[in-house]
């Protein structure tokens, strides 16, 4: 029996006549995702223009590039609350309109501290969605199909991040391969800032496009307009006043809404609201972005020319694609924990690798050919399985993870605690490479490996239950 056909343990399953309705609306909740990706790759095609356009120091500029995941950490902190309060929908469409403010502002700056401002505005605009989707789709999604259509996030993360990357590729190539080329009265690095003002207009659309979560509007107490959302996306078979009344029961359950429900015991957070942060920060202290942000230095290390860099970042994004896909098929069959475990294997081993190909000496400031060749094939497998495995589950799990009640706040603390996190990688890498790059990927597969008994002891398997079913 295939896993679409499959009752899940809840015994709901969506009726094929609706899933393509379904895919939709998660689709465009998904743009979401997409800018999140895009908008935090896109600098990279950037920042040699920004460095020679005002002037300033490789440290003021790793400032101006890192300010953004700050914003990114305020905005997802922020997300839950507004979320809570005027709803999931006007929640993009604000994230909506500080993308498309912070893609125009960004691409037409006045000085660089102008720049700065619009990249926090952008930041901000990630961090919301960051939060946002995942809470939304696990929200209006029937359960034997959560862990698919959550997916969906992280597939559009992973494709904004590559679409980034060929924009910029055709931008530059329109420009005659200057970065500070002129294009119809702007510098490419402008257009390659401002060109997502076409998702951000597009998220902005869907958004009026699909409905309000029905736990929100149960949560609101709009009864009716949640069963009719329910109706939409549930298979036919559910009695919809009886799965009103279990939401309904599970809210009265558990505690009233606000940011102090998180909070419980001497430890400050509530356990699952912790076990939400070790998720999000262990998919960051393997050192997934430095492969991302950092690819063209890493390739140049080991002896490729900068003109082929883009060609090995933009592998590296297919592979991650593919990653994402296999994780999307195996998300709801074999379930969340078994696939953490693996891609935290499969990365330690290919970090392992890493650390061990850079800790050759160095032959004209290049790595010799067989740990060079390792190295590139060992940086492809890493993002292969984190592709295949966190990358994906972590979001999934994020979404559906935490009670109704508390959802959207404990989501935004966890996302938010992620982009610390992100930042403290990014931020530091620069420093411990230059002290010793062979030992900062060690440090990376201490972490991947530290990840596997945090797995194991603190995280509860998700699939197939009804969000009512976890709390
Ligand atoms: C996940 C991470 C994000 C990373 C991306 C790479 O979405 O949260 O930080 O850039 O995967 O695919």
């Amino acid at each position: 029996m295939s896993q679409a056909q499959a009752p899940s343990p809840g015994g709901r399953t969506a009726h094929p006549e609706h899933i393509g309705h379904v895919i939709f609306i998660t689709a465009s909740a998904a743009m979401g995702g997409f800018l999140f990706g895009y908008d935090s790759s896109v600098i990279n095609g950037a920042v040699e223009a920004i460095r020679d356009r005002y002037d300033i120091g490789s440290a003021a500029l790793a400032q101006v590039i890192a300010i953004a995941l700050i914003g990114c950490a305020i905005g997802a902190a922020t997300a839950g609350r507004i979320a809570d309060r005027i709803g999931r929908i006007r929640c993009m469409q604000i994230a909506a309109v500080l993308f498309t403010i912070s893609a125009v502002g960004s691409a037409l700056p006045f000085d660089i501290y102008d720049l700065a401002a619009w990249r926090i505005v952008g930041g901000f605009a990630i961090g919301m969605a960051s939060v946002i989707g995942p809470a939304y789709i696990a929200e209006v999604s029937p359960a034997a199909y959560r862990g698919r259509l959550g997916s969906f996030q992280q597939a559009a993360i992973v494709v904004g991040i590559a679409v980034s990357q060929l924009v910029n590729y055709g931008i530059l190539q329109l420009a005659d391969g200057d970065q500070r080329g002129k294009l119809l009265g702007l510098e490419a690095w402008q257009w390659m800032l401002g060109v997502m003002v076409v998702p951000a207009v597009l998220y902005g659309l869907l958004s009026f496009a699909i409905p309000e979560s029905p736990r929100f509007l149960i949560s609101v107490g709009r009864r009716e307009r949640a069963k009719a959302v329910l109706a939409d996306v549930e298979s036919k078979d559910v009695d919809l006043d009886a799965r009103i009344a279990e939401i309904e029961h599970a809210m009265r359950r558990e505690h009233k809404s606000s940011f102090k429900d998180l909070l419980g015991g001497r430890f400050a957070f509530l356990p699952i609201v912790w076990v939400g942060i070790g998720l999000s920060v262990f998919q960051q202290l393997v050192g997934i972005n430095v492969a991302f942000y950092y690819s063209a230095t890493l390739w140049q290390s080991v002896g490729i020319d900068p003109s082929s860099s883009f060609f090995y970042s933009f592998t590296t994004s297919i592979v991650n694609i593919i990653g994402t896909v296999i994780a999307m098929v195996l998300v709801d069959r074999v379930g969340r924990k078994p696939l953490a475990l693996v891609g935290s294997s499969g990365m330690a081993i290919a970090l392992a690798f890493e650390a061990w190909a850079f800790s050759a000496k160095l032959v004209d400031g290049k790595l010799p050919g067989t740990e060079g060749t390792v190295a590139l094939i060992a940086a492809h497998v890493f993002v292969l399985f984190f592709a295949l495995s966190w990358g994906v589950v972590v979001w999934v799990f994020l979404g559906e993870m935490f009670p109704n009640r508390i959802r959207a706040a404990a989501l935004g603390v966890a996302a938010s605690a992620q982009w610390i996190a992100n930042w403290a990688i990014t931020a530091s890498f620069p420093s411990l490479a230059d002290w010793n790059l062979s030992g900062t990927y060690v440090i990376y597969t201490f972490f991947a490996l530290l990840s596997i008994p945090f797995v194991v002891f603190f995280v509860r398997e998700t699939k197939g239950k009804t969000l009512e079913e976890m709390g």
